[in-house]
């Protein structure tokens, strides 16, 4: 069944997600062509924003002025949120006004509280625990390059953190295999035991014979007190030139961005052939547009 919400990437069915990922490519080329097309008329999004975004608001509102709709930008500053209204009152009352919400904050569960509540879609403009909107751009840039993803070897090395986790996720949406580098102690929390994932601590290791190879920054939002310590843990992280030289010669390399250049990735790699972030990046928008479709517009 079609799901309501998009909280985590396996909210959607298997056969959908990758549907939305050929939707997505269509809907980048009708971009191209200037094709009009204006499916979310009088439909309006309100983006409700407890963290910082340049690429999540800017795609989710340039997105649905393509589409015809109109976008709500609202910080928790400014709302009765920050003055303590609870998110359950909060979700009863948007989503009475505004036909889907697109949050951003810190704890997973306040998504999950918000959705419960809400009357209209709610999706996940990352979260502590997991960024899937970021991976429906991811893969569809895999797709638009390299074709399917299906079998193929995908190193994430760094942290185990919100992208790490989305990265989980799709291993299993879309049958992948998955590498993580990450510090010893640092294990992913969305991580089972999954018999297509294997854990270690050596970025070679993980890269070694990888199709695409991605990083995130060290330390996330929220984590800026441990900026320093986390630079000394995640010193042998590094993705350079040594580590892409290990994987395959037709290898991409992906970052979410921002992008903390000689730390997570050196200047050289980010601006490399093998670098895809700028399309990676481009991508936030015509994949948040197959996702708005699939979840407002019937018969999609
Ligand atoms: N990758 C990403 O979500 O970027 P922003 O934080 O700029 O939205
Ligand atoms: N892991 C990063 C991703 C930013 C898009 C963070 O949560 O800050």
């Amino acid at each position: 069944m079609k799901s309501k919400h998009f909280l985590t990437l396996l909210d959607i069915p298997k056969e959908d997600i990758k549907k939305l990922i050929h939707r997505a490519i269509e809907l980048k080329k009708m971009t191209k062509e200037n094709i009009v097309y204006t499916p979310l008329q009088n439909k309006t999004i309100a983006l409700l924003f407890d963290k910082s975004s340049t690429r999540t608001r800017v795609s989710f509102e340039v997105g649905m002025t393509h589409f015809g709709g109109n976008t709500l930008f609202l910080s928790p500053r400014d709302t009765q949120l920050g003055r303590g209204e609870p998110i359950e009152d909060t979700a009863k009352v948007i989503s009475s006004m505004v036909d889907c919400v697109v949050i951003r904050t810190h704890d997973h569960e306040d998504v999950v509280k918000f959705s419960s509540k809400s009357s209209v879609p709610v999706i996940n403009g990352l979260t502590d625990l997991v960024h899937p909107c970021q991976l429906l751009a991811d893969v569809m840039t895999y797709v638009e390059i390299n074709g399917d993803i299906k079998g193929k070897k995908v190193a994430w090395i760094g942290d185990a953190n919100n992208m790490c986790n989305s990265y989980i996720n799709a291993s299993k949406q879309f049958d992948f295999e998955l590498s993580i580098a990450t510090p010893e102690k640092y294990i992913p929390s969305l991580y089972k035991d999954d018999k297509n994932i294997v854990l270690t601590h050596d970025p070679l290791e993980a890269a070694k014979d990888a199709d695409l190879i991605v990083t995130d920054v060290w330390a996330s939002m929220g984590q800026e007190d441990e900026e320093d310590e986390r630079k000394k843990i995640f010193k042998s992280l590094q993705v350079n030139k040594n580590v892409i030289n290990v994987a395959n010669k037709n290898a991409i390399f992906m970052h979410c961005l921002p992008a903390h250049r000689g730390e997570e990735v050196t200047s050289e790699v980010l601006d490399s052939k093998s670098s895809v972030v700028w399309q990676e990046a481009e991508n936030r928008l015509h994949a948040q547009k197959a996702l708005l479709e699939y979840l407002l517009v019937k018969n999609i």
